[in-house]
């Protein structure tokens, strides 16, 4: 082609779907502004993220020599679509002996991360108009995901006053013809909630009595504080529970994208499910072989580094809550999983939303949370997320700049 001919070359107008236009992901969307004011020389606290990795936490040594181990004896090629035998071999094993989950190998199948299982049981399970349940607040690929295929995301009350406790009654009256499945987040992601087991009986009651796909995220679930984690799985006989996890946040591998969704159906019932997710998973070709491989190593091998992850994990959740409840204008409960804290705060009349107090808190003081209403306009409103992985004094010096910042 003259280069005449390339100077008149336009695109065509509106090229972009308006299916890609819906996204959004607030998590990451806040950090847009905070390196725009990093290059002008302020220094920013990255209280936005869950990335282990980010601070002072490290992947232990044994799964990272696992991964070089796999490259350098040159097992780099494909996988089976489905996933490595010898990875859904180590999840089968790993989830009986964790969250006493009773699945075979032919019930799981490897993902990109959970993300890429959101993404393939979305685009398996919307129809357009249809209604997908989730935790208000949420984790906001669930939402954005329902929407990019044509779905509405609906949230179902969660009970702030009650330690986030997901309001059943609110949940049962939300199902309706269109309802195409329910999420629940075990520990929770934005609230650090963990659910009793007769919450997770009651969310599997009313998944069971209407006949719903029920989807349990746990990729939090030996990141827990006081109680261990019921897994919904274990606790349900007949009722059908697809499970999500993954090996971003316990095995401190988020980079690596490793994780896994499970089918767990004692009649069969998720089976065309299953056939339909594995033609997704074929179209894709595989995940990445050598960290399945390290993957594996990481599931069987020794958890020792967990119990020092957790014992400063809970010092930096106690530091927070205390802190934050110090604060006029701030009241959070206390989280009992995860790694998120989501206080309350009273914008009075000096704020217009929690998006504006958070870019204003941002500017002024360098410490990046996330905006409640990223997780749910509804029930996130008016709250923010912050993470609290950083260390002790990085946490110490943001909590006394937010609190600095509100006295004003
Ligand atoms: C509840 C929840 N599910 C899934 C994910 C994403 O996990 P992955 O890294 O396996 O895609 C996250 C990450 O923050 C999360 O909080």
């Amino acid at each position: 082609m003259e280069v005449a001919a390339i100077a008149k070359l336009r695109l065509r107008e509106n090229i972009i779907t308006e299916r890609t236009r819906t996204i959004s992901y607030a998590i990451r969307d806040v950090v847009v502004a905070a390196k725009k004011l990093e290059a002008k020389g302020q220094t920013i606290s990255y209280l936005n993220i869950g990335d282990p990795l980010k601070y002072d936490f490290q992947t232990p040594p044994h799964i990272i020599e696992a991964f070089c181990e796999a490259a350098q004896k040159g097992l780099n090629g494909y996988s089976s679509s489905a996933g490595l035998p010898r990875f859904l071999d180590a999840i089968v094993e790993k989830e009986r002996r964790i969250n006493q989950v009773s699945i075979v190998q032919e019930d799981v199948i490897a993902t990109a991360g959970i993300s890429e299982g959101i993404q393939m049981m979305m685009a398996a399970l919307v129809h357009p108009g249809s209604e997908v349940l989730l935790p208000g607040p949420s984790y906001p690929p669930y939402l954005a995901f329902v929407r990019f295929f044509g779905g509405i995301p609906r949230t179902y009350r969660c009970i702030e006053e009650e330690g986030w406790r997901p309001d059943v009654e609110d949940l049962r009256g939300k199902i309706n013809d269109k309802t195409a499945a329910i999420v629940l987040i075990n520990p929770n992601n934005p609230t650090g909630a963990l659910y009793a087991p007769k919450t997770v009986q009651s969310l599997i009651d009313v998944a069971g009595e209407n006949g719903i796909p029920l989807i349990s995220d746990e990729v939090y679930d030996r990141i827990t504080f006081d109680q261990k984690l019921t897994s919904t799985a274990a606790l349900s006989n007949d009722v059908p529970v697809i499970g999500f996890n993954g090996l971003s946040k316990v095995y401190l591998v988020p980079g690596w994208r490793v994780g896994y969704m499970y089918f767990h159906h004692p009649n069969g019932e998720l089976e065309e499910l299953r056939e339909h997710i594995l033609k997704q998973a074929r179209i894709r070709i595989c995940c990445n072989a050598p960290a399945q491989y390290a993957a594996a190593a990481a599931l069987k091998g020794s958890d020792i580094y967990l119990k020092d992850v957790i014992k400063r994990l809970r010092l930096r959740r106690d530091l927070c809550w205390r802190q934050l409840n110090e604060i006029k204008g701030i009241s959070a409960s206390k989280p009992e999983g995860a790694f998120y804290i989501f206080p309350k705060i009273d914008l009075q009349k000096r704020w217009k939303s929690d998006e504006q107090f958070v870019m204003e808190l941002l500017r002024k003081t360098g410490v990046l949370v996330v905006f409640g209403s990223g997780f749910d306009p509804m029930y996130g409103a008016e709250h923010f997320r912050l993470v609290f992985l950083a260390p002790p004094t990085i946490l110490e010096n943001s909590l006394n700049a937010i609190k600095q910042y509100l006295d004003q």
